[in-house]
């Protein structure tokens, strides 16, 4: 039987070791058919991890920072040479803060740092979609899915100035989204993921207690990496060609609940 991406060419950042939600979609993309791409930052190849995944996956590996834009346009010529064609998904898998690595708290930001937060984890989505659009590197149809947190909506004290980066990403899908889906019929879309035990995910503060508190916010609870991989892999595919410009919430209902028993159980007094 044929898998839901047969065919379909893709590129993948940000897998840096097997707890990282972009190795998840790396596996189903492969077991759906999707030949692909993965890149991440020089820095994190040294890890040597992702290498691993390309074996598994039959897949190539090209290192770009996604805050170059000659990283990136590399990435994208080599990509369409290596799978032989335009691209028809890029996940979008890329968040750093040195402000809250560095425990700086959001009324004490470094600017430096803040000015690196914002430039990786949120403008790096623009600079993807432009160098893609100007090398006309992405097929018709094609799907872009970026990972954001629902920080970018209500504030979640300890995630200081990646708040704002989600924002700004989320803000780039709609803006970029408009412009690509009138030129191309390209689609851009974030998901809004639960808190997730990852690389990235461990370096916020309190976050162990932080994915106790959402797990029991949650009517279905916490969504984990694997049903992540499963909805960007949805949304790569062609069963959801009218989805774009769209924040598509993956938390299990914690966006839509004001509180839960369990929550409330904890503040009733005996
Ligand atoms: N883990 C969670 O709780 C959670 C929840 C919601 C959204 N997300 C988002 O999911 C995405 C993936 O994070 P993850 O949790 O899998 O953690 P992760 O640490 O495994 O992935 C983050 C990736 O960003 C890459 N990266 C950092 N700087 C880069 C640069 N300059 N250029 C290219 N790549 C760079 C890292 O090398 C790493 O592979 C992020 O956008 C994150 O904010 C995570």
């Amino acid at each position: 039987m044929a898998g839901l991406l047969t065919g379909k060419r893709g590129i993948i950042f940000g897998a840096l070791n097997d707890m990282s939600i972009a190795w998840k979609v790396a596996e189903r993309a492969h077991e759906e058919g999707a030949s692909f791409v993965l890149t991440n930052a020089p820095v994190a190849m040294r890890m040597g991890a992702i290498n691993d995944l390309a074996d598994k996956t039959g897949s190539e590996v090209i290192p770009a920072d996604a805050t170059s834009n000659e990283d990136l346009e590399n990435l994208f010529v080599k990509s369409q040479e290596i799978l032989g064609g335009k691209i028809d998904f890029v996940l979008h898998s890329i968040g750093m803060s040195p402000n809250v690595r560095k425990g700086k708290s959001y009324t004490e930001l470094n600017y430096d740092w803040y000015h690196k937060t914002l430039d990786i984890s949120g403008m790096s989505l623009h600079r993807t979609l432009q160098t893609a659009k100007k090398l006309d590197a992405l097929s018709e149809w094609g799907s872009v899915v970026a990972l954001t947190y629902i920080a970018a909506q209500r504030i979640f004290p300890d995630y200081g100035d990646m708040a704002d980066a989600k924002s700004l990403l989320e803000s780039i899908t709609r803006s970029f989204g408009y412009h690509y889906g009138k030129a191309k019929k390209v689609r851009v879309n974030t998901i809004s993921q639960s808190p997730t035990i990852t690389t990235a995910g461990s370096g916020v503060g309190g976050f162990d207690a932080f994915i106790n508190f959402s797990e029991s916010m949650s009517p279905l609870g916490n969504a984990g990496a694997v049903d992540c991989a499963n909805y960007c892999v949805a949304m790569f595919s062609d069963l959801t060609k009218y989805v774009t410009m769209q924040n598509l919430f993956h938390d299990g209902g914690f966006s839509s609940t004001g509180v839960s028993a369990a929550v409330m159980d904890k503040f009733k007094e005996d």
